[in-house]
């Protein structure tokens, strides 16, 4: 034994584990497997044991003391300013353009207390290298399943097991594609079929990728799997010249997003409940080209969504054209028009709760030709309007699968109580939500609002907040109604 300790402690100074001694590594292996630990750990502690180097720390979980075998005591993971308790996160970075903001996000989540342990597929590596993410990772990239040592040193089971949470950034149409139908053909995708941790993937392609109805259908398929979902976004892809949805959300929101799922501060006061939100302004079109629109910036809907779902419920998000990303977690549903937006929200009843948070323009053009409206000869063009839908009275006013709770907002610039109250009786809502939306309070695109909660019962005057704290304050007072 001794004469292995001393040759280990050698041939580690200067080589690495696969370039050991055959005898030497199968002894470490049946070792390291003996004691449940990885042949990396496994050398570590024989190295501390003969005295030669410092142990480095073993995760506590991990470190199972063995009689006779010297064990070094665990380190306390570094506090962290975000975050104390040390989440293991195992990131997967799939083969697109975005991979180089993956390695970012390890930077992101590493500053917020997790411990970030990499797998890349073989498409990833022609992005960036294993070498880069494990310089910022601080440990082995895992890449191959069928390399014999890394299998056995921690195979894809133990990598599957040993994470609180696993992140694909970027997640491709194709990894998408492997995971909806339970493909497990390379170390990723066997990762994903063997893991119970919860799922979080980052989607980036093209946005024709992106909406083509194959991708939907994975996507559907993986949520309805409870994989959550954190963008894409919107914006200009890395092509020259294209734009649409399809950009990897950034490191940041996926840094966020990892933490919120590893760490669920919300207590879970509406699980089991379905809840229906809509947000944004409508666009309503006049030609092809143009189209009538409004200021609302959607913060206060996907507040609410996002308070919702952290809350445990399971949220449809019905959206106009906003520059936000998708809340993770939630079911969103892209819409134009106040009558797509109508036939998204009866598409997506029935529902426990519904929240109608859009600012639906009350009006579209009669008739939109489909040619674009020339300029010339026939003058000004008039434009004569007809009124829209409106998607709150007509839930409210059903008789068949009407939510139980009927939520409006109203967004005043005078006499904000007695039109609020006006408007409950008339649209026969349960709440309104009333809000100053003069100019001088600036809630308009603004991230505060202050809201007077009119009920049947009378008017409840909250402070002024956040919008998200309003979504947190709502999601507690739904709870307290219906549960
Ligand atoms: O525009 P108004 O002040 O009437 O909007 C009050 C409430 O009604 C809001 O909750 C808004 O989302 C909803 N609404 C709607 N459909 C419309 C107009 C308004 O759902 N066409």
């Amino acid at each position: 034994m001794k004469a292995l300790l001393a040759n280990t402690a050698k041939a580690m100074a200067t080589l690495t584990i696969r370039n050991l001694r055959d005898d030497l590594k199968k002894q470490i292996q049946v070792r390291a497997a003996r004691n449940g630990r990885s042949m990396e750990e496994e050398i570590r502690l024989i190295l501390a044991g003969a005295g030669d180097l410092p142990a480095a720390p073993i995760p506590p979980d991990r470190a199972t003391p063995r009689q006779n075998m010297p064990v070094a005591a665990p380190e306390t993971p570094k506090p962290s300013p975000h975050n104390a308790a040390q989440h293991r996160i195992l990131l997967i970075i799939g083969g697109g353009i975005a991979a180089y903001k993956s390695l970012d996000l390890i930077r992101r989540l590493k500053e917020r207390g997790a411990s970030v342990r990499v797998v890349m597929t073989d498409a990833a590596q022609e992005f960036v290298t294993p070498l880069a993410a494990g310089a910022l990772s601080g440990g082995h990239v895992y890449t191959d399943l069928f390399d014999t040592v890394a299998e056995f040193d921690i195979g894809h089971i133990r990598l599957a097991r040993e994470t609180d949470l696993i992140v694909v950034a970027p997640a491709t149409a194709d990894l998408m594609a492997k995971m909806a139908n339970g493909h497990g053909d390379d170390l990723a995708s066997t990762i994903l079929l063997a893991t119970t941790a919860p799922v979080l993937i980052a989607p980036a392609m093209n946005p024709q990728m992106w909406s083509h109805p194959a991708t939907q259908r994975n996507l559907a398929r993986l949520r309805g799997d409870g994989i959550q979902t954190i963008g894409p976004n919107d914006g200009e892809m890395a092509e020259s010249g294209e734009a649409g949805t399809g950009r990897m959300a950034e490191p940041l929101e996926i840094a966020q997003a990892a933490l919120a799922l590893l760490s669920p501060a919300t207590p879970q006061l509406l699980k089991g409940k379905t809840l229906l939100i809509t947000a944004g302004p409508t666009h309503e079109p006049i030609d092809p080209v143009r189209y009538i629109a409004n200021r609302s910036s959607g913060k206060q809907g996907y507040a609410i969504a996002r308070a919702a779902a952290a809350a445990g419920a399971n949220v449809t998000l019905v959206s106009g054209p906003v520059d936000l990303s998708d809340p993770a977690g939630v079911n969103v549903v892209r819409v134009e028009s106040a009558r797509e937006m109508l036939a998204a929200v009866e598409q997506a009843l029935p529902a426990d709760v519904a929240i109608f948070a859009a600012a639906v323009a009350d009006w579209r053009v009669a008739s939109t030709g489909g040619q674009k409206i020339k300029k010339g000869a026939s003058g000004t063009p008039e434009l004569s309007l007809v009124e829209n839908p409106d998607i709150l009275s007509t839930v409210a006013h059903r008789t068949k699968a009407r939510p139980s709770l009927v939520i409006g907002f109203a967004a005043e610039t005078e006499k904000v109580i007695e039109h609020a109250k006006a408007k409950l009786a008339k649209k026969k809502c349960d709440w309104i939500l009333a809000n100053d939306v003069s100019e001088e309070s600036g809630v308009m695109g603004g991230d505060r609002n202050t809201i007077h909660l009119v009920t049947k019962a009378g008017v409840e005057d909250w402070p002024e907040q956040s919008k998200n704290d309003v979504a947190h304050t709502l999601i507690a007072r739904i709870a307290k109604e219906i549960t």
